[in-house]
């Protein structure tokens, strides 16, 4: 876990192992990788047999009950669908992205670790994150749909630039891509955003 994040609030389970340094992204790796996909999500294995190329994440995600992630626009545009997905690369760093999981096929998540907004933090658990905390305690969200979208978005921000500024004026000011893109129909920014530190 701490190799994972690097903090240690919410341990989230294994990442999937470093891939052998034999596997260039060549024919060999189509072969070792062909009819099947392995993901974690939020510290759980799955391994998808003969995996649909056609199905997304977020159709994925939701068939497993992960029901937190959201389907708005299914076009990349409102950011509900806002998941964190770590992943190794070709080298040993971690990367966090947000990523809309309406437009990325579950495939492409092959060997990565998706996190869904269940996965931070769940007020049934009792256990939420403290942006879902604050969002919620200063009434951050109206309807609260594109919320789990927001949390991620920032999730990802924060966990790829800890000392990121989030104050309105610096998220007005050109940091809509660190959030993901994600577009609120009803939260004004100030409000959603205001409440992060
Ligand atoms: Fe709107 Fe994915 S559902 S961006």
């Amino acid at each position: 876990d701490e190799e994972f994040f690097g903090q240690p609030a919410f341990p989230l389970g294994p990442m999937p192992p470093k891939r052998p340094a034999t596997a260039a992204p060549s024919e060999r790796r189509l072969k070792q990788y062909r009819g099947s996909v392995l993901l974690y999500c939020n510290g759980k294995r799955h391994e998808i047999a003969a995996a649909d190329a056609q199905m997304t994440l977020l159709e994925w995600l939701r068939s497993e009950g992960y029901t937190g992630t959201k389907l708005g626009c299914g076009e990349g545009g409102c950011g509900a669908c806002t998941v964190v997905l770590s992943s190794r690369g070709d080298g040993s760093e971690v990367r966090h992205s947000a990523v809309n999981a309406c437009l990325m096929p579950v495939c492409a998540a092959d060997w990565c670790m998706v996190t869904t907004v269940e996965g931070i933090g769940s007020s049934r658990r009792g256990e939420v994150h403290p942006i879902q905390e604050r969002l919620a305690a200063l009434h951050g969200s109206q309807c609260g749909f594109c919320t789990p979208g927001i949390v991620m978005a920032l999730y990802a921000a924060l966990r790829t630039s800890p000392d990121m500024c989030v104050t309105p004026r610096c998220v007005e000011s050109g940091s809509r891509e660190k959030r993901g893109g994600e577009l609120r129909a009803c939260t004004p920014s100030e409000r959603a955003h205001s409440h992060q530190r």
